[in-house]
């Protein structure tokens, strides 16, 4: 088949590599990449949010599978419109896709599939917002209800960071009209897992389950970040822990959307706590995440173009996707600053320098056609992973070709999986 993988991180790499390997997959393209996509597919430079461009990219090179990795191309209706000219697409509609790109959406099916998760209120009103929050004690959670680039949640320990959170987002508009809606939540505690399952729109497959690890700095100290490392599977994981989040959680809410008719077809991704009254959903995805795709989709046995025929064709209950259960360690490499202002254009060394059980996906990196380099293009420049028989040797060999690895300014966490 002719592949089209749509994107450029960490997490697309991982996707071209996992489906490189299927021996359905004749030519693979990627638009518009990384200097990693590019040694194992094309690299066409197009804008993943260019839809006419993606359409016309993919009649023009005869696609017969587009697989989307980020959520902003999915939220736009990238998926609906290549149906529209006879291509199947590997992700959600553009309706189904608002179980990430509306919280609103989320918690009102949440709520109707009586899936657990904290309570809430929506609200349009900033007034009303307000005077709800002098009738709360205790912290809260203000959310953005639409896409804000994974910086739309705010974490409230009072009732006056809660007042300035929802007169930043409603009245001051920082994050634009995703702001107009916001949803206050109850605050919960406990450890987060990424759950992810595929489905067809109507049978949900096994899933398989990462940690990833969002603050910048060791200990999760510092500013969040689009994600710092992962592993796999999480050391509290457990077969009964599955099938209540099967159960609970995977399960219902693929059948609430099918029975509102809103089918979601791909990868769900469910971010979970597991606070003392069992795990409850934080929110959900309509995507792969990132990093934890670089951890996970190592660990896939099934043929991934099979999956993915299955879940655009209904016909997944036909397959059983098998996943494994050997650790794997991601260590993200990031520019200097980043999360905050950083520089590119850093010549990356040590690429070549392979060291046992681990291998690097690219992120924010380019092929420098003047020096011949690979440079750093972005602020999450590597997911360097390791694999091994326990976490710790996972994680002592990601290390390892960390350390042969280097740019100019180069930061990573030294404490992913601890
Ligand atoms: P989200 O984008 O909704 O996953 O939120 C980002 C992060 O905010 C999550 O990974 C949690 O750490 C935190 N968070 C979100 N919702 C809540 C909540 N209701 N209670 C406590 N923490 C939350
Ligand atoms: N790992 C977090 C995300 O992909 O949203």
């Amino acid at each position: 088949m002719n592949i089209l993988v749509v994107g450029s991180g960490g997490r697309e790499h991982a996707l071209a590599w996992r489906i490189s390997q299927s021996d359905s997959a004749h030519n693979i393209w990627t638009a518009n990449g990384n200097a990693g996509t590019n040694l194992i597919s094309t690299n066409v430079d197009v804008d993943p949010l260019n839809t006419e461009a993606i359409i016309q990219l993919a009649q023009n090179l005869v696609i017969e599978l587009v697989v989307v990795g980020p959520e902003t191309p999915l939220a736009h209706g990238l998926v609906d419109r290549l149906y529209k000219v006879g291509i199947p697409a590997f992700g959600p509609s553009k309706s189904a896709a608002q179980i990430e790109s509306s919280k609103s959406f989320a918690r009102q099916i949440i709520t109707e599939a009586q899936v657990p998760g904290p309570d809430y209120h929506i609200f349009t009103d900033p007034a009303l917002a307000l005077s709800f929050i002098d009738k709360t004690t205790g912290p809260l959670v203000v959310k953005a209800d639409g896409l804000a680039a994974g910086k739309g949640v705010l974490i409230c320990m009072d009732q006056s960071s809660a007042r300035k959170a929802v007169v930043t987002t409603m009245s001051d508009r920082i994050f634009g009209s995703a702001g107009d809606t916001i949803v206050i939540e109850e605050f919960l505690s406990g450890p987060e897992v990424s759950v992810f399952a595929f489905s067809d729109g109507i049978s949900v497959s096994k899933p398989v389950a990462a940690c990833d690890y969002k603050r910048v700095g060791n200990g999760d100290t510092g500013p969040n970040t689009g994600g710092m490392g992962s592993y796999t599977q999480p050391r509290f994981w457990s077969d009964e822990l599955e099938h209540q989040i099967m159960t609970n959680i995977m399960e219902p809410t693929i059948r609430k959307l099918a029975e509102k008719n809103i089918p979601y077809t791909g990868i769900l991704y469910a971010g979970i706590m597991l606070t003392q009254s069992g795990p409850r959903v934080l929110e959900f995805n309509c995507r792969f995440g990132d990093p934890e795709t670089q951890v996970i989709l190592p660990l896939l046995e099934t043929d991934p173009i099979q999956i993915m025929n299955a879940c655009t064709s209904g016909t997944l209950d036909s397959i059983t996707v098998k996943w494994n259960d050997k650790p794997h360690v991601g260590v993200v490499m990031t520019s200097g600053g980043y999360p905050d202002k950083y520089e590119t254009g850093r010549a990356i060394k040590g690429l070549e320098n392979e060291s046992p059980n681990s291998m690097v996906f690219h992120a924010g990196t380019r092929h420098d056609p003047d020096t011949g380099d690979i440079v750093t293009s972005g602020g999450r420049v590597l997911t360097v992973v390791g694999w091994g028989a326990s976490i710790d040797d996972a994680k002592a060999n990601a290390y390892t070709r960390v350390n042969n690895i280097h740019f100019d300014g180069s930061n990573c966490r030294t404490d992913i999986s601890d």
